[in-house]
């Protein structure tokens, strides 16, 4: 698949099958940053040594890596689980640039380690980081796990309708912790419908670069 450089100098990727990139082109860390990092991990890191997170979308590895490091720096044990149903090649992974446009070129290594790192397995990537992967459709998936983050990162409601629907939110809301939030790019009046029919508490922050808005919904 196509390689492309955003504004702010990292990478993504174009996903043909989708006819989207993975990122926005207004910058790919940088969303993944202000969406995840800053309005998920953030809110939860603040009252919490330990925290699980599900992820929709492994994809490029952009937020599973940047989670990795931002555990490492506050110090917080982070159980990531993330679901991919068409993962990238190996070749695909090893010509992106995060690394080095995240100033830690020292770690590629470990960002092609997760990359590399067996399906269906928990693997300890370091002291602060495992990583679960799972190969399977989002529309196939269950879990008894409960986790306090959900990171919602699947293509938008234009390219992918059948992930944005009430059946698919109720499974979100179903292995969250009480409490537990999901976090996602997308901020349309029906997704937001959607997840108030679904149970959320829905909050609109302030969206990345090229955004108006995002969305935080919070398990009552
Ligand atoms: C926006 S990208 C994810 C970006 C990723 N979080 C990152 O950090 O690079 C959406 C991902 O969802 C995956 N995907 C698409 N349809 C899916 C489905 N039905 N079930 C699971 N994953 C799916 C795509 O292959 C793609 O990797």
């Amino acid at each position: 698949m196509p390689i492309f450089t955003t504004q702010d100098g990292s990478h993504t990727i174009i996903a043909e099958k989708f006819g989207v990139s993975y990122h926005s082109k207004y910058g790919a860390i940088t969303e993944s940053e202000h969406v995840f990092i800053k309005a998920g991990l953030y809110l939860k890191a603040a009252d919490k040594k330990e925290l699980s997170i599900l992820e929709v979308g492994f994809g490029t590895g952009l937020n599973a890596f940047m989670t990795w490091l931002e555990a490492e720096r506050l110090q917080l044990m982070v159980k990531f689980h993330s679901i991919e149903a068409y993962p990238i090649t190996l070749e695909e992974c090893e010509a992106l640039n995060f690394a080095e446009q995240l100033n830690v070129p020292d770690r590629q290594a470990d960002f092609i380690n997760m990359h590399k790192s067996s399906w269906e397995q928990n693997i300890q990537l370091s002291g602060s980081f495992s990583l679960y992967k799972t190969q399977s459709l989002l529309e196939d998936y269950s879990t008894q796990e409960k986790f306090d983050i959900v990171y919602f990162d699947a293509f938008g409601p234009g390219a992918q309708p059948e992930l944005w629907t009430e059946n698919i939110f109720v499974k979100m809301y179903d292995c969250l912790k009480p409490g537990g939030i999901l976090v996602t790019f997308c901020a349309q009046g029906e997704f937001k419908r959607t997840l108030k029919k679904a149970g959320f508490e829905v909050e609109r922050l302030e969206g990345p670069p090229g955004k108006r808005e995002m969305t935080r919904a919070k398990k009552q």
